[in-house]
């Protein structure tokens, strides 16, 4: 199959588009056919990009959040079927998505969505994922709660909005970019940015230190 990986340590000259063999599903995981990828530009920084959990791996294939069709299960993979559309946010540490198949464990897949494309639903999980994180894992956002979001108009911020207003949270974001399509999911967009918000918080802060 063709695949681009990466052959050292730097940035994207480091990157050689080349034929690889193509891998088989083991155990638990599925081989899929990759529709789209996602590209996350601070990706080659990372130490996952150049290693597994135990050791140095170059070359590598980076890339790790995608969407395809299930090509075939290996034994016990019994959480998707061949034919299956999914997306998935891949394990960080193994070769990832930016080659025309990517094996994966099959529980990581999800069903992509019935509404988008296969571009669109690649584009999802890791802005998506982080959005969550923040929102509940860490703020542990509830209902009826108020939440500001700066960037609402990004990738991450998009989904935040969305996802806050799911909660039942009031939503309060700031953009530059035009605001009319968060309107909707988003109470009280503001056309600002976050230097004019940080020096009136400051302003704030330090008047009542
Ligand atoms: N995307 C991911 O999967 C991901 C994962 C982990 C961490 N992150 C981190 O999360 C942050 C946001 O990532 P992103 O992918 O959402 O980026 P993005 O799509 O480029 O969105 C960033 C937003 O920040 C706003 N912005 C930029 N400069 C600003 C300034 N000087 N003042 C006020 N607003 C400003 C822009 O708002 P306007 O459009 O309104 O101008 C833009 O929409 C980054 O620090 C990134 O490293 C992202």
């Amino acid at each position: 199959m063709k695949a681009i990986r990466i052959h050292g340590r730097g940035g994207p000259e480091q990157l050689i588009y080349e034929e690889v063999p193509k891998p088989s599903p083991k155990r638990g995981e599925a081989l899929v056919e990759v529709m789209a990828a996602g590209v996350t530009p601070t990706e080659l920084s990372w130490s996952s990009a150049y290693a597994t959990r135990d050791e140095a791996e170059l070359p590598a294939i980076p890339g790790h959040e995608f969407s395809g069709i299930v090509e075939a299960v290996g034994p016990d993979a019994t959480d998707v079927k061949v034919g299956q559309a999914v997306y998935a946010l891949t394990d960080f540490w193994r070769d990832g998505s930016d080659a025309e198949y990517i094996v994966i464990a099959a529980s990581d897949l999800a069903s992509k969505p019935r509404t988008l494309d296969f571009n669109q639903a690649a584009a999802i999980p890791l802005s998506a994922l982080t959005a969550w994180q923040g929102l509940f894992d860490y703020g542990m956002l509830a209902p009826g709660q108020k939440v500001l979001i700066h960037g609402a108009a990004g990738g991450v911020g998009s989904f935040a909005v969305q996802l806050a207003n799911w909660r039942g949270a009031h939503v309060i974001g700031t953009a530059s970019a035009p605001i009319s399509r968060f309107s909707a999911r988003s109470e009280h967009t503001r056309p600002s940015t976050i230097r004019p918000f940080v020096l009136k918080m400051w302003f704030m802060t330090s008047m009542s230190c």
